[in-house]
């Protein structure tokens, strides 16, 4: 019955989708309504990083409630958790990373970055990388690097070049025509691609020489899932604007993107009101992701991440698995065709456990499970893993 409804009435994106019908989720575990438990290696795609419904995260969460909800447009009142929020992030990035703009959504906080890197620097060309993501809205979707997924959506945005992720010799399009230069940190989309050979540390210098900005995407690997509490301080390069997202509201809806007060302050004149929002700061939702960015950043979930990479890596040796993409929690499993991949992914289902693909790259398996699995649950899901590899022909 809900099952029709759905597909009938809700608007619907993919011909199959998955269509579990979710009845509760807590920690690493989701039930359908047949009270059937999934084991999560998902995490709702990277954007619960404490499991499902964490404790500290719902009494934050019922605290507000309890108090405000909506009261007013972005900016105008004093609200603590959107307050306490932008400090806490401040508080943990470089000093030149010390204002938060608060959006509903990664998308909209990556627009809120082109915007003000076009207005910062008078200049109108964006350069992105072939096979970015960046989301779905007009500007990131003109910053996407996979033509077959925009080309029906054109005339974008004008002005956008690309360049290949890692490719020092493409370093020479970032010219004093440049507003900014948009990469994610570790590309998602095409199958959890790592910056190699110091590469973002070379685009940081490009950068400061012909004067654009730098913008990185941490929309999925940040919020420690990659061993660090954002992926850039792996890699020696800090960008003019820091675009989070996804994880930061530990399982509501947010987006930010962070730069210098110069920076940021250009928002406020010529012209004014430089980037307007509803909702964004709303009280329960930055509850949510206050609490979400203080266990993240006071606990040790961080660190072990690595250690539960390492477990990952030991336990998941098959003949189908041809590599093992990523860093932390941020894993993609490269198999040998994208059949076996969605073989892989649809019978594990079917034994209890949650995988997902990545966009761009048909032959990944996405893992990027709440940070806080255990390492029996990660053993666990590894041998259906393993199983289920046995079961294919
Ligand atoms: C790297 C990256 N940027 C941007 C986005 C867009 O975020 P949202 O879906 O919240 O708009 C995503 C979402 O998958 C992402 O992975």
């Amino acid at each position: 019955m809900i099952e029709k409804q759905f597909l009938k009435y809700q608007a619907q994106t993919t011909p199959h989708p998955l269509g579990i019908e979710i009845s509760r989720a807590y920690g690493s575990y989701i039930y359908n309504t047949n009270n059937i438990v999934f084991l999560d290696f998902v995490a709702g795609v990277s954007a619960t990083p404490l499991g499902h419904n964490h404790p500290k995260v719902v009494n934050a969460i019922k605290e507000q409630l309890d108090k405000y909800m909506h009261v007013m447009v972005y900016g105008e009142y004093i609200q603590r958790p959107a307050v306490e929020l932008a400090k806490l992030l401040s508080d943990n990035l470089p000093a030149s990373l010390e204002k938060t703009y608060l959006t509903n959504s990664g998308t909209e906080a990556i627009e809120g970055a082109l915007k003000l890197a076009k207005r910062a620097t008078g200049r109108s060309e964006i350069i992105s990388a072939n096979k970015a993501y960046h989301g779905n809205t007009m500007g990131s979707m003109s910053v996407m690097g996979f033509e077959e997924r925009k080309q029906a959506f054109r005339p974008l945005l004008p002005d956008v070049r690309f360049i290949d992720f890692n490719s020092e010799k493409d370093l020479n399009k970032i010219t004093t025509k440049t507003a900014c230069v948009i990469l994610e940190t570790i590309q998602g989309g095409a199958g959890f691609i790592e910056p190699t050979n110091n590469y973002l540390e070379k685009v940081r210098k490009r950068c400061y020489d012909v004067g654009a900005l730098l913008i990185l995407d941490e929309i999925q690997p940040g919020i420690g899932r990659t061993g660090k509490l954002f992926g850039f301080e792996h890699y020696n390069c800090i960008p003019d604007i820091l675009v989070t997202g996804k994880a930061l509201g530990g399982g509501m809806p947010i987006g930010a993107f962070t730069a210098s007060s110069d920076l940021m302050d250009l928002l406020m004149d010529n012209p004014k009101l430089g980037h307007i929002t509803t909702f964004g700061g709303h009280p329960v939702i930055a509850a949510s992701a206050l609490a979400t960015l203080k266990e993240v950043t006071e606990s040790n979930l961080i660190p072990l991440t690595l250690e539960k990479e390492k477990l990952f890596r030991k336990q998941l040796i098959h003949p189908l698995i041809k590599e093992i993409r990523g860093k932390g929690l941020m894993l993609a499993l490269i198999m040998e065709s994208a059949d076996i991949t969605n073989q892989l992914i649809l019978k594990a289902q079917d034994q209890g456990l949650i995988l997902f693909w990545l966009l761009f790259e048909p032959k990944a398996v996405r893992i990027t499970p709440p940070l806080t699995i255990s390492e029996e649950e990660i053993i666990k899901g590894c041998n259906i893993i393993l199983d289920t590899l046995n079961s294919i022909k």
